[in-house]
């Protein structure tokens, strides 16, 4: 999809973080925006402020974890801003544990949010862009949805699903124009769950480098724009390090440990960082 003006887009987890910036991004496209999530006075504000830049926003609060705050997110998008053209799965959580220490809620949460949501969500919309010959969907994954990490069980299950559901989108509607893409940030400062750690004094390991939010909100667009599959972004040594890792499995938790990225796992439970 080239241009997206006039165009209806949802984004889930605007509230704050990441998904802010997506907004916001898309909206300078000139895309109208459906904003979801679960706090309403910070919705409202990003609302507010996409609004001034010249196109219509609604915001809906809504649980993505619940089936009927799903399908009114879904019905009011398309009663008040038409139908829909582009999906941003961008809510998620994510609860650093070790496995044995994690709670049936921590992976029943974690993979309703930042799995099953985006899966539901996709399997409504599809439908009515396969009509209209006309979509794009963009799942907002992580670098834990391409490298296993220590005290990541239910995040990395829970992203490593969401890149294979988009793969197999993909594969499925290869010579559909609806397209599909993941989008793989690794540590993204300034905004979002990792920036938190940092106020508390956790620091991603420097080998594992980091972006911006913004840059993660251009990949989106250009997601979109160019129907790109999966992009990883972070500075350049986590790319060779997922490289690595998935051609030669064996060694990836020595490489995990060498980069420092379980050790700062190991801080940010000692910090307890929820
Ligand atoms: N920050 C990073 O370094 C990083 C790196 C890789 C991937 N990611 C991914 O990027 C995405 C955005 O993360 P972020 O860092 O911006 O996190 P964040 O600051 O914690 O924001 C998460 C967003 O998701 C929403 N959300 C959480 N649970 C929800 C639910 N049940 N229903 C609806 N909305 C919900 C939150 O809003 P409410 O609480 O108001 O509902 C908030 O708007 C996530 O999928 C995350 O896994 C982030």
């Amino acid at each position: 999809m080239k241009d997206l003006r006039g165009t209806t887009a949802v984004v889930t987890g605007a509230s704050r973080g990441i998904g802010v910036y997506i907004a916001r991004a898309l909206a300078q496209e000139g895309a109208n925006l459906s904003l979801a999530a679960r706090s309403q006075g910070d919705l409202e504000q990003v609302r507010a402020e996409i609004e001034a830049l010249g196109v219509t926003s609604i915001a809906t609060v809504c649980d993505v974890a619940d089936a009927a705050d799903r399908a009114r997110l879904l019905a009011r998008t398309e009663a008040e801003l038409g139908p829909i053209d582009i999906l941003i799965n961008n809510a998620g959580i994510e609860r650093v544990r070790r496995f044995e220490d994690s709670t049936e809620a921590d992976f029943t949460d974690t993979l309703a949010i930042n799995l099953e949501a985006p899966i539901l969500l996709t399997h409504a919309v599809v439908p009515g862009m396969l009509a209209r010959r006309r979509g794009h969907v963009v799942n907002i994954a992580s670098g834990a949805g391409k490298v296993g990490v220590a005290y990541g069980t239910s995040y990395c299950a829970s992203k490593h699903g969401l890149v294979g559901f988009t793969n197999a989108l993909r594969a499925e509607y290869e010579k559909s124009p609806v397209g599909f893409s993941v989008v793989c940030p690794g540590f993204v400062t300034d905004a979002g769950m990792y920036d938190r750690w940092e106020e508390k004094g956790v620091h991603a390991p420097r080998l594992a480098g980091s972006s911006k939010p913004e840059k993660v909100a251009s990949v989106t667009i250009d997601c979109i724009k160019r129907n790109r599959s999966e992009v990883t972004v972070n500075t350049p040594p986590v790319r060779p390090l997922i490289v690595l890792a998935n051609a030669f499995p064996a060694i990836t938790p020595f490489l995990l440990r060498k980069f420092g990225y379980t050790k700062s796992f190991e801080q940010v439970i000692a910090a307890g960082i929820d």
